[in-house]
């Protein structure tokens, strides 16, 4: 097994009883002013923004609304001059992935004279300086940003989605998967598709050694395929929806990645389609899965996936390719039983114009033809969007 380190300090509060008691107490340790940051109307529509504002209404409270899916750096840019105008002490990022990656990256700039942008197309920067507490409560279970230090923001006018490391995971993230009830079945499914394809992204990986992590990721795999059908269906079904937060976070908190050696594909791949149609970004990801698996499946790779058949999708056989050939059908099978949408013409990509340019960024910001599982080239990355077709 290969060294590592592993450091996250994310206090977690999971369950449906604290909110109330401790959220107040949690912010006022930080200071008395405050940066809420949220979506759009998912938290008014549900109470839960009136709730927030009730609990903390002796704390100065200032707010930024509208941080849309795929976060923009406009909205950075707006954080950064109500942090530094408000003298903010702490952020309370109230939603999903996006709202809470916006709130990591304002927690930065807030200690940033220049514009944010620069701080994420070079990460190392923010390393170099202070970065403000985020609390989060997390309203959608997909990224695991709520206990990483990840956070991708987008920047329209190039086109560019770009993801960027920080010193800090949330000080503290509050997982109430009651708050998950409202998500909509198609959101809900594409949360779910995120989380596999996370998983998947640590699992394919050349480093062998480390089963460890290949057993708990197929755990977490079982237990995303059990429970996001029964989420999708009983929006309410607690046991669900706890099952679903609870695994989106142990899939990206950095436990099951620790000592993998290649640099994940499908992401890079993906955050191409959402810089380019703004896409959800759990569903690009559904779309490609089961074309870069058959795009990956060769004669090395084959001992892996027929694991992955055995292991994860129960089937039985001495054929490793046959078996392996099967866990690809069964992937796809179940990621189109959520029913989202399984192909590019689905969500409105019907020419493949812009796949040439997509497939030269994927690879350069992946660094896809040297550092991927099975190595990606401009070709073979225009080949798998064209597959998705
Ligand atoms: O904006 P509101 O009105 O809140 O609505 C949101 C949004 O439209 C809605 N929603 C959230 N909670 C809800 C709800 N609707 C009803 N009830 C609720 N309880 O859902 C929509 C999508 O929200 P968003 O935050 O965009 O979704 P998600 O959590 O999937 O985040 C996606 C973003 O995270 C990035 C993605 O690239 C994308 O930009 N990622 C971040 C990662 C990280 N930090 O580590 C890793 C991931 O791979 C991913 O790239
Ligand atoms: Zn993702």
């Amino acid at each position: 097994m290969l060294d590592f380190t592993f450091k996250n300090t994310t206090d977690v509060r999971f369950g449906n009883d604290h909110i109330d008691a401790e959220l107040h107490d949690v912010l006022s340790h930080y200071g008395q002013n405050v940066l809420l940051v949220y979506g759009g109307h998912s938290i008014k529509k549900s109470g839960l923004y009136e709730r927030v504002l009730n609990l903390i209404s002796d704390l100065n409270v200032t707010e930024l609304a509208g941080i849309e899916p795929n976060p923009k750096i406009d909205s950075i840019r707006q954080g950064q001059k109500l942090a530094k105008d408000s003298q903010v002490d702490v952020i309370l990022a109230v939603g999903g992935g996006s709202v809470i990656d916006a709130a990591k990256v304002i927690g930065s700039a807030a200690f940033y004279d220049g514009d944010p942008w620069e701080l994420v197309v070079d990460s190392a920067k923010r390393y170099e300086i202070d970065q403000l507490p985020v609390v989060d409560i997390l309203t959608l279970s997909a990224t695991g940003s709520e206990m990483n230090f990840g956070a991708v923001i987008s920047n329209p006018d190039i086109p560019l989605k770009k993801g960027t490391g920080g010193p800090n995971s949330p000080a503290v993230s509050f997982l109430d998967p009651t708050l998950t009830y409202t998500v909509p079945a198609r959101q809900t499914a594409a949360g779910a598709s995120d989380i596999f394809s996370h998983l998947c992204e640590q699992y394919f990986d050349n480093n062998a050694s480390n089963d460890i992590s290949r057993n708990m990721i197929e755990g977490l795999m079982r237990t995303v395929i059990y429970w996001a059908p029964i989420a999708v269906k009983e929006p309410e079904n607690y046991d669900a929806r706890a099952n679903l937060m609870w695994v989106a976070t142990m899939a990206l908190n950095g436990i099951v990645g620790l000592g993998t050696i290649n640099s994940w594909t499908v992401h890079p791949l993906e955050h191409e389609l959402s810089a380019h149609y703004d896409i959800t970004h759990g569903i690009g990801l559904a779309i490609l899965t089961p074309r870069w698996m058959e795009f990956a499946l060769n004669t090395n790779t084959k001992p892996l996936f027929a694991r992955f058949a055995r292991a994860v999708w129960d089937q039985y056989g001495y054929d490793d390719m046959e078996l392996a050939e099967n866990s690809i059908r069964r992937t796809h099978d179940w990621l189109k039983s959520l029913n989202h949408e399984m192909t590019l013409p689905d969500v409105g990509i019907t020419d493949d114009s812009k796949f040439e340019e997509m497939a030269k960024a994927a690879v350069v910001d992946g660094k896809l033809s040297t550092d991927a599982y099975v190595p990606v080239t401009e070709k073979d990355a225009i080949r798998i969007y064209k597959d998705s077709m």
